[in-house]
C-alpha cells in the first residue's frame, strides 16, 4: 500500500491506493497552524478492520440498497445483507476494501481497478477509475467507470470532515443547497417521498450549526441518532461547511443529484489519527451521490449504468479560511 502527496501551497492530501482513500487533508487555519480536516487512521491496520469507510471511495453503489436485490433487465440480482435485511456502501467487501492500481499526474493521483463480473453480486465487468487532483486550494475528485453489462454505479467519497482538527463538529456551520430531502424509512431507507425541508431541522438553506437541531424532536432525526439523510440538490453549489473556530471553509460543488449528510452519529470511540479519540457527531459527512436506493424508486434519477456508456461525475472541495 503506497500513501501519495498531491500539493500547493494552499492544500495538501494524502491518498491511499487502499480504497483509493483521502488519508489526511492539510490546510492552514486563521491562526497560520496546519490543521488535518479529515478524520482517519494512521495505519493500515486502521483502515483494514475498521468499517466506518473512512476517506474511502465506496462502490459499486454507495449507500442502501432495500432487501439487498435488484431486478434489472428481468433478472434480478441478490446482494449481500450487511445492513440488516438491507445492502450498504458495496456489500461486504466494497471499493474501499481493495488495493488499487496507481498512476502519477501532474497534479494529482489516478486509481483505477477492474470489479470483476458479479463482484458482490452486481453484473458486468466495471472499469472504474477515481482522479484526485489538488489545484490551488481545491481538490477535484473525478470518477469514471464503464460497464461491459448493464449495471448499477454510483461511487462517492466518504470523508469525515472535522474543519477544526478535532472535537465535536455540532458547531460547524453548514448550508445545504436543498429545497428538500428523502424521507427515511426506519431502516434509513428512503420511502420514496421528498419533504420540503422548510419549516424543518433539515432547512440548511441557510447556513446554520450542524448542532442547531439535531436534538429536535422530529421522528426522521430520531431514526438515524442525527442527521443520515439525502438532500435533493438544486444545483452543482451543493453546500459549505465553516469552522468559527479554525476559520476553515469548505465549499462543494458537485453534478450529482444528491449529498448524503451524516453526522458520524454511529462513529465508534476509537483512537483515530495521531491516537484522538474519535466520537459521534466528531465530524461531518457530505457525500455526493445518486440517492440511496434509486433502483427501486422509478422517480428517483436512474443509477443504471448502461454497457458501453461512460459514467462520469465531478466532485470538488475547495477550501479558504475566513
Ligand atoms: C453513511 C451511512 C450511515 C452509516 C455510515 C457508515 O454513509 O449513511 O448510515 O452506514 O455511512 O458507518
Amino acid at each position: 500500500v503506497t500513501l501519495f502527496e498531491i500539493s500547493t501551497p494552499e492544500l495538501t492530501a494524502r491518498v491511499l491506493d487502499y480504497g483509493a482513500t483521502v488519508q489526511a487533508l492539510l490546510v492552514t487555519d486563521q491562526d497560520g497552524k496546519t490543521v488535518d480536516v479529515v478524520l482517519g487512521h494512521d495505519t493500515i491496520e486502521g483502515y483494514e478492520t475498521h468499517d466506518g469507510y473512512l476517506g474511502a471511495c465506496v462502490g459499486r453503489v454507495a449507500n442502501r440498497i432495500g432487501g439487498a436485490e435488484f431486478t434489472l433487465n428481468g433478472k434480478m440480482y441478490p446482494l449481500a445483507k450487511n445492513d440488516g435485511q438491507n445492502h450498504l456502501h458495496g456489500g461486504l467487501r466494497g471499493f474501499d476494501k481493495y488495493v488499487w492500481d496507481a498512476e502519477i499526474l501532474e497534479d494529482g493521483v489516478k486509481f483505477s481497478r477492474v470489479s470483476p463480473d458479479m463482484e458482490e453480486g452486481y453484473p458486468g465487468n466495471l472499469a472504474v477509475s477515481v482522479t484526485y487532483r489538488v489545484e490551488n486550494g481545491a481538490l477535484v475528485i473525478m470518477y469514471d467507470a464503464k460497464s461491459d453489462r448493464d449495471t448499477l454505479c454510483n461511487l462517492t467519497n466518504h470523508s469525515y470532515f472535522n474543519l477544526a482538527g478535532g472535537g465535536t463538529a455540532l458547531a460547524h456551520e453548514l448550508r445545504i443547497n436543498a429545497e428538500s430531502f428523502t424521507e427515511n424509512d426506519e431502516n434509513c431507507l428512503p420511502t420514496g417521498r421528498l419533504i420540503p425541508v422548510a419549516g424543518t431541522p433539515f432547512d440548511f438553506r441557510a447556513a446554520k450549526p450542524v448542532g442547531r437541531d439535531i436534538g429536535a424532536d422530529d421522528g426522521q432525526l430520531a431514526i438515524g441518532h442525527g442527521y443520515d439523510h439525502n438532500f435533493a440538490l438544486s444545483g452543482r453549489d451543493a453546500a459549505e461547511l465553516y469552522s468559527p473556530e479554525s476559520g476553515v471553509a469548505m465549499n462543494i460543488t458537485t453534478d450529482m443529484p444528491g449529498v448524503q449528510l451524516y453526522t458520524a452519529n454511529f462513529l465508534e470511540r476509537i483512537p483515530g489519527k495521531r491516537g484522538a479519540l474519535m466520537e459521534p457527531h466528531g465530524a461531518v459527512c457530505l457525500e455526493t451521490q445518486e440517492f440511496p436506493d434509486a433502483v427501486h424508486h422509478a422517480d428517483f434519477p436512474s443509477p443504471v449504468l448502461r454497457a458501453g456508456a461512460a459514467y462520469h461525475r465531478e466532485t470538488e472541495l475547495t477550501f479558504d479560511v475566513r
